[in-house]
Protein backbone atom coordinates (compact mmCIF):
# COMPACT_ATOMS: atom_id res chain seq x y z
CA UNK A 1 0.00 0.00 0.00
CA UNK A 2 1.45 3.18 -1.10
CA UNK A 3 2.09 5.91 1.88
CA UNK A 4 3.18 9.66 2.11
CA UNK A 5 6.67 9.64 3.97
CA UNK A 6 9.51 11.49 5.38
CA UNK A 7 12.42 9.44 4.61
CA UNK A 8 15.77 9.69 6.77
CA UNK A 9 18.37 9.98 3.44
CA UNK A 10 21.64 7.62 5.66
CA UNK A 11 24.21 7.74 2.19
CA UNK A 12 24.75 9.13 -1.05
CA UNK A 13 27.58 8.21 -3.21
CA UNK A 14 28.01 9.20 -7.09
CA UNK A 15 29.06 5.43 -8.46
CA UNK A 16 29.03 6.42 -12.18
CA UNK A 17 29.69 9.46 -14.25
CA UNK A 18 26.43 10.67 -13.04
CA UNK A 19 24.91 8.26 -11.78
CA UNK A 20 24.22 8.14 -7.78
CA UNK A 21 22.62 5.81 -5.34
CA UNK A 22 20.93 7.86 -1.94
CA UNK A 23 20.18 5.37 0.62
CA UNK A 24 16.79 5.83 2.56
CA UNK A 25 15.76 4.61 6.03
CA UNK A 26 12.21 4.02 5.33
CA UNK A 27 11.29 0.48 7.07
CA UNK A 28 7.79 0.58 5.73
CA UNK A 29 8.57 1.21 2.49
CA UNK A 30 11.25 -1.67 2.68
CA UNK A 31 8.58 -3.82 3.48
CA UNK A 32 5.50 -3.20 1.69
CA UNK A 33 7.90 -2.78 -2.24
CA UNK A 34 8.16 -5.34 -4.72
CA UNK A 35 10.22 -5.14 -7.36
CA UNK A 36 9.46 -2.59 -10.80
CA UNK A 37 7.70 -0.31 -8.21
CA UNK A 38 8.54 3.43 -8.04
CA UNK A 39 9.01 6.42 -5.13
CA UNK A 40 7.30 9.38 -6.36
CA UNK A 41 9.92 11.97 -5.09
CA UNK A 42 9.24 15.66 -3.74
CA UNK A 43 12.87 17.05 -5.19
CA UNK A 44 13.50 20.57 -4.00
CA UNK A 45 12.80 22.80 -0.37
CA UNK A 46 10.12 24.50 -1.66
CA UNK A 47 7.39 24.22 -4.74
CA UNK A 48 9.90 24.29 -7.53
CA UNK A 49 10.24 21.71 -9.09
CA UNK A 50 5.78 21.25 -9.24
CA UNK A 51 5.98 17.76 -9.65
CA UNK A 52 7.44 14.84 -8.02
CA UNK A 53 10.14 12.82 -10.22
CA UNK A 54 9.54 9.01 -10.27
CA UNK A 55 12.66 7.06 -9.31
CA UNK A 56 12.63 3.09 -9.12
CA UNK A 57 13.41 1.70 -6.01
CA UNK A 58 17.11 -0.16 -7.04
CA UNK A 59 17.47 -2.14 -3.56
CA UNK A 60 15.89 -3.14 -0.38
CA UNK A 61 17.06 -4.43 2.48
CA UNK A 62 13.83 -5.43 4.32
CA UNK A 63 15.48 -6.00 8.01
CA UNK A 64 17.19 -2.69 8.68
CA UNK A 65 14.44 -1.18 6.95
CA UNK A 66 17.01 -0.02 3.94
CA UNK A 67 15.80 1.24 -0.06
CA UNK A 68 17.82 2.63 -2.42
CA UNK A 69 17.46 4.22 -5.57
CA UNK A 70 19.77 5.23 -8.51
CA UNK A 71 19.50 7.43 -10.29
CA UNK A 72 21.29 9.66 -13.45
CA UNK A 73 21.26 13.38 -12.76
CA UNK A 74 19.54 14.80 -16.40
CA UNK A 75 18.15 17.94 -14.89
CA UNK A 76 16.52 19.97 -12.27
CA UNK A 77 15.01 17.45 -9.83
CA UNK A 78 17.65 14.76 -10.62
CA UNK A 79 20.78 17.41 -9.79
CA UNK A 80 18.77 18.67 -6.31
CA UNK A 81 18.27 14.71 -5.41
CA UNK A 82 22.17 14.52 -5.85
CA UNK A 83 22.86 16.97 -3.41
CA UNK A 84 21.48 15.12 -0.38
CA UNK A 85 24.06 13.60 2.20
CA UNK A 86 21.78 13.85 4.92
CA UNK A 87 18.10 15.06 6.18
CA UNK A 88 14.60 13.68 5.12
CA UNK A 89 13.10 12.96 1.88
CA UNK A 90 9.54 13.85 1.14
CA UNK A 91 8.56 10.04 -0.68
CA UNK A 92 5.08 8.88 -1.52
CA UNK A 93 5.44 5.21 -2.68
CA UNK A 94 6.08 1.99 -3.15
CA UNK A 95 3.39 3.04 -6.59
CA UNK A 96 3.12 1.05 -9.64
CA UNK A 97 2.52 -2.36 -10.75
CA UNK A 98 5.54 -4.23 -10.34
CA UNK A 99 7.49 -6.95 -11.85
CA UNK A 100 5.89 -11.12 -11.46
CA UNK A 101 8.27 -13.14 -10.18
CA UNK A 102 7.46 -16.54 -10.97
CA UNK A 103 7.64 -20.32 -9.77
CA UNK A 104 8.28 -23.27 -11.67
CA UNK A 105 4.43 -23.93 -11.58
CA UNK A 106 3.17 -20.67 -13.15
CA UNK A 107 5.35 -21.04 -16.48
CA UNK A 108 4.06 -24.81 -16.33
CA UNK A 109 7.01 -26.38 -15.76
CA UNK A 110 8.26 -28.55 -12.54
CA UNK A 111 11.20 -27.28 -12.32
CA UNK A 112 12.91 -23.77 -11.42
CA UNK A 113 11.90 -21.72 -14.68
CA UNK A 114 15.05 -20.71 -16.66
CA UNK A 115 14.79 -16.93 -16.73
CA UNK A 116 16.85 -13.98 -18.40
CA UNK A 117 16.97 -10.24 -17.21
CA UNK A 118 17.91 -7.70 -19.47
CA UNK A 119 18.99 -3.65 -18.72
CA UNK A 120 20.36 -1.22 -20.61
CA UNK A 121 21.96 2.28 -19.18
CA UNK A 122 20.13 3.55 -16.45
CA UNK A 123 16.98 1.19 -17.04
CA UNK A 124 19.48 -1.66 -14.63
CA UNK A 125 18.40 0.53 -11.34
CA UNK A 126 15.30 -1.50 -10.88
CA UNK A 127 16.57 -4.87 -11.87
CA UNK A 128 18.62 -5.00 -9.28
CA UNK A 129 16.08 -5.42 -6.45
CA UNK A 130 14.32 -7.79 -9.21
CA UNK A 131 17.66 -10.04 -8.86
CA UNK A 132 17.77 -9.26 -5.03
CA UNK A 133 15.01 -11.06 -4.79
CA UNK A 134 15.32 -13.77 -7.49
CA UNK A 135 18.43 -14.65 -5.12
CA UNK A 136 16.49 -14.74 -2.05
CA UNK A 137 14.07 -17.30 -3.94
CA UNK A 138 17.47 -19.44 -4.50
CA UNK A 139 17.12 -19.09 -8.35
CA UNK A 140 20.17 -17.97 -9.24
CA UNK A 141 21.48 -20.89 -10.90
CA UNK A 142 18.68 -20.55 -13.45
CA UNK A 143 18.92 -16.59 -13.97
CA UNK A 144 21.12 -15.02 -16.89
CA UNK A 145 22.20 -11.20 -16.17
CA UNK A 146 22.17 -9.37 -19.68
CA UNK A 147 23.66 -5.68 -18.95
CA UNK A 148 24.37 -3.16 -21.83
CA UNK A 149 25.91 0.22 -22.01
CA UNK A 150 27.26 2.87 -23.99
CA UNK A 151 30.62 2.06 -22.62
CA UNK A 152 32.49 0.11 -19.85
CA UNK A 153 32.36 3.39 -17.64
CA UNK A 154 28.60 3.57 -17.53
CA UNK A 155 28.14 0.20 -17.35
CA UNK A 156 25.95 -0.71 -13.87
CA UNK A 157 25.36 -3.24 -11.87
CA UNK A 158 27.19 -5.82 -13.02
CA UNK A 159 29.97 -6.21 -10.35
CA UNK A 160 27.12 -6.26 -7.74
CA UNK A 161 24.78 -8.96 -9.68
CA UNK A 162 28.15 -11.17 -9.62
CA UNK A 163 27.81 -11.24 -5.69
CA UNK A 164 24.37 -12.45 -5.51
CA UNK A 165 25.59 -15.57 -7.32
CA UNK A 166 24.55 -14.91 -11.00
CA UNK A 167 26.23 -15.27 -14.27
CA UNK A 168 26.38 -12.26 -16.33
CA UNK A 169 26.72 -11.11 -20.07
CA UNK A 170 27.76 -7.49 -21.18
CA UNK A 171 27.73 -5.56 -24.42
CA UNK A 172 28.73 -1.59 -25.36
CA UNK A 173 28.03 0.21 -27.82
CA UNK A 174 31.85 0.70 -28.85
CA UNK A 175 33.23 -2.51 -27.38
CA UNK A 176 34.97 -0.94 -24.28
CA UNK A 177 34.07 -3.90 -22.52
CA UNK A 178 31.75 -7.36 -23.37
CA UNK A 179 30.50 -7.75 -26.64
CA UNK A 180 30.70 -4.92 -29.10
CA UNK A 181 26.88 -4.25 -30.07
CA UNK A 182 23.45 -4.04 -28.71
CA UNK A 183 22.42 -6.45 -25.56
CA UNK A 184 19.40 -7.97 -27.70
CA UNK A 185 22.21 -9.61 -29.72
CA UNK A 186 23.22 -11.20 -26.48
CA UNK A 187 19.40 -12.07 -25.80
CA UNK A 188 19.11 -13.38 -28.83
CA UNK A 189 21.91 -16.28 -28.20
CA UNK A 190 20.30 -16.69 -25.31
CA UNK A 191 16.75 -17.35 -27.16
CA UNK A 192 18.24 -20.41 -29.20
CA UNK A 193 18.23 -22.20 -25.58
CA UNK A 194 14.84 -23.10 -23.96
CA UNK A 195 13.93 -19.70 -22.01
CA UNK A 196 10.65 -19.73 -19.63
CA UNK A 197 10.86 -15.79 -19.32
CA UNK A 198 12.60 -12.64 -19.80
CA UNK A 199 12.33 -9.15 -17.57
CA UNK A 200 13.72 -6.14 -19.44
CA UNK A 201 14.18 -2.49 -18.49
CA UNK A 202 15.90 -0.22 -20.35
CA UNK A 203 15.43 2.75 -23.35
CA UNK A 204 12.48 2.38 -25.42
CA UNK A 205 14.07 1.41 -28.37
CA UNK A 206 15.95 -1.23 -26.91
CA UNK A 207 12.94 -2.62 -25.30
CA UNK A 208 10.85 -2.60 -28.61
CA UNK A 209 13.43 -4.65 -30.18
CA UNK A 210 13.25 -7.24 -27.24
CA UNK A 211 9.84 -7.35 -27.28
CA UNK A 212 9.58 -8.50 -30.96
CA UNK A 213 12.04 -10.97 -30.58
CA UNK A 214 10.10 -12.31 -27.54
CA UNK A 215 6.54 -12.21 -29.89
CA UNK A 216 8.95 -14.23 -32.66
CA UNK A 217 10.20 -16.76 -30.68
CA UNK A 218 6.96 -17.13 -28.27
CA UNK A 219 8.60 -16.84 -25.27
CA UNK A 220 6.69 -14.46 -22.09
CA UNK A 221 8.32 -11.39 -20.20
CA UNK A 222 7.69 -8.34 -18.68
CA UNK A 223 9.09 -5.13 -19.35
CA UNK A 224 9.27 -1.86 -17.26
CA UNK A 225 8.05 1.31 -19.56
CA UNK A 226 9.48 5.14 -18.60
CA UNK A 227 6.62 7.48 -19.35
CA UNK A 228 6.82 11.11 -17.89
CA UNK A 229 4.99 11.21 -15.12
CA UNK A 230 2.75 14.21 -13.41
CA UNK A 231 0.53 12.61 -10.11
CA UNK A 232 1.79 9.32 -10.05
CA UNK A 233 -1.57 7.82 -9.13
CA UNK A 234 -3.82 7.47 -11.88
CA UNK A 235 -5.50 11.25 -11.30
CA UNK A 236 -3.46 12.42 -14.83
CA UNK A 237 -2.93 12.09 -18.33
CA UNK A 238 0.38 12.69 -18.55
CA UNK A 239 1.49 8.55 -18.50
CA UNK A 240 -0.92 7.46 -21.04
CA UNK A 241 0.62 4.47 -22.32
CA UNK A 242 -1.10 2.35 -25.55
CA UNK A 243 -1.33 -1.21 -25.28
CA UNK A 244 -3.47 -4.37 -26.96
CA UNK A 245 -5.96 -5.73 -24.47
CA UNK A 246 -7.08 -9.53 -23.87
CA UNK A 247 -8.83 -9.04 -27.48
CA UNK A 248 -6.13 -7.26 -29.09
CA UNK A 249 -7.55 -4.42 -29.60
CA UNK A 250 -5.80 -1.06 -28.59
CA UNK A 251 -6.44 0.99 -25.77
CA UNK A 252 -4.35 3.43 -23.35
CA UNK A 253 -3.27 2.53 -19.81
CA UNK A 254 -1.99 4.57 -17.03
CA UNK A 255 1.83 3.60 -16.64
CA UNK A 256 1.93 4.84 -13.24
CA UNK A 257 -0.83 2.67 -11.86
CA UNK A 258 -1.41 -0.07 -14.65
CA UNK A 259 2.45 -0.30 -14.93
CA UNK A 260 5.17 0.88 -15.29
CA UNK A 261 5.50 -3.04 -15.79
CA UNK A 262 3.91 -4.27 -18.71
CA UNK A 263 3.63 -7.54 -20.13
CA UNK A 264 6.07 -7.72 -23.33
CA UNK A 265 3.29 -8.71 -25.95
CA UNK A 266 0.97 -5.61 -24.57
CA UNK A 267 3.05 -2.76 -24.78
CA UNK A 268 2.37 -1.10 -28.61
CA UNK A 269 5.48 0.16 -29.67
C1 LIG B 1 8.38 4.80 -13.39
C2 LIG B 1 9.67 5.55 -13.64
C3 LIG B 1 10.81 5.10 -12.99
C4 LIG B 1 12.02 5.78 -13.19
N1 LIG B 1 13.12 5.30 -12.56
C5 LIG B 1 14.30 5.93 -12.73
C6 LIG B 1 15.47 5.45 -12.08
O1 LIG B 1 15.45 4.46 -11.34
N2 LIG B 1 16.63 6.13 -12.27
C7 LIG B 1 16.68 7.24 -13.11
O2 LIG B 1 17.77 7.81 -13.28
N3 LIG B 1 15.58 7.70 -13.74
C8 LIG B 1 14.40 7.09 -13.57
N4 LIG B 1 13.29 7.58 -14.20
C9 LIG B 1 13.40 8.81 -14.99
C10 LIG B 1 13.34 10.00 -14.03
O3 LIG B 1 12.04 10.10 -13.49
C11 LIG B 1 13.67 11.31 -14.78
O4 LIG B 1 14.99 11.25 -15.24
C12 LIG B 1 13.51 12.49 -13.82
O5 LIG B 1 12.14 12.68 -13.53
C13 LIG B 1 14.08 13.74 -14.45
O6 LIG B 1 13.84 14.81 -13.57
P1 LIG B 1 14.72 16.15 -13.64
O7 LIG B 1 13.96 17.19 -12.91
O8 LIG B 1 16.11 15.84 -13.20
O9 LIG B 1 14.80 16.42 -15.17
P2 LIG B 1 13.86 17.39 -16.03
O10 LIG B 1 14.39 18.76 -15.89
O11 LIG B 1 12.42 17.15 -15.70
O12 LIG B 1 14.16 16.80 -17.45
C14 LIG B 1 15.50 16.72 -17.97
C15 LIG B 1 15.50 15.88 -19.24
O13 LIG B 1 15.09 14.52 -18.94
C16 LIG B 1 13.95 14.18 -19.72
N5 LIG B 1 13.05 13.36 -18.89
C17 LIG B 1 12.53 13.72 -17.71
N6 LIG B 1 11.73 12.73 -17.22
C18 LIG B 1 11.75 11.74 -18.12
C19 LIG B 1 11.13 10.47 -18.22
N7 LIG B 1 10.28 10.00 -17.29
N8 LIG B 1 11.37 9.73 -19.31
C20 LIG B 1 12.19 10.18 -20.26
N9 LIG B 1 12.82 11.37 -20.24
C21 LIG B 1 12.60 12.14 -19.19
C22 LIG B 1 13.31 15.48 -20.11
O14 LIG B 1 12.59 15.38 -21.33
C23 LIG B 1 14.50 16.40 -20.29
O15 LIG B 1 15.11 16.24 -21.55
C24 LIG B 1 12.07 6.91 -14.04
C25 LIG B 1 10.92 7.36 -14.68
C26 LIG B 1 9.74 6.67 -14.49
C27 LIG B 1 8.51 7.14 -15.18
S1 LIG C 1 1.13 10.32 -13.78
FE1 LIG C 1 -0.86 11.13 -13.51
S2 LIG C 1 -2.10 9.51 -14.30
FE2 LIG C 1 -0.10 8.67 -14.33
Amino acid sequence: MSQLLKAEITDCQETGPGVWVTELLAPSLAQAAVPGQFIHIRCGEDSDPLLRRPISIHAVYRRSGLVKIMFQVVGQGTTWLAGRRDGLLDVMGPLGRGFTTLTGEQTGTAAVPRLVVVGGGIGAAPLYFLLQELARAGNAQQVKVLLGARNAEHLLIHNAVKLLGFSVGVATDDGSAGYHGPVTDLLAEELQLKLDYVYACGPAPMLKTLCGMLQYAGVPGEVSVEERMACGVGACLSCVCRVKDAGGMETYRHACVDGPVFAAGEVVW
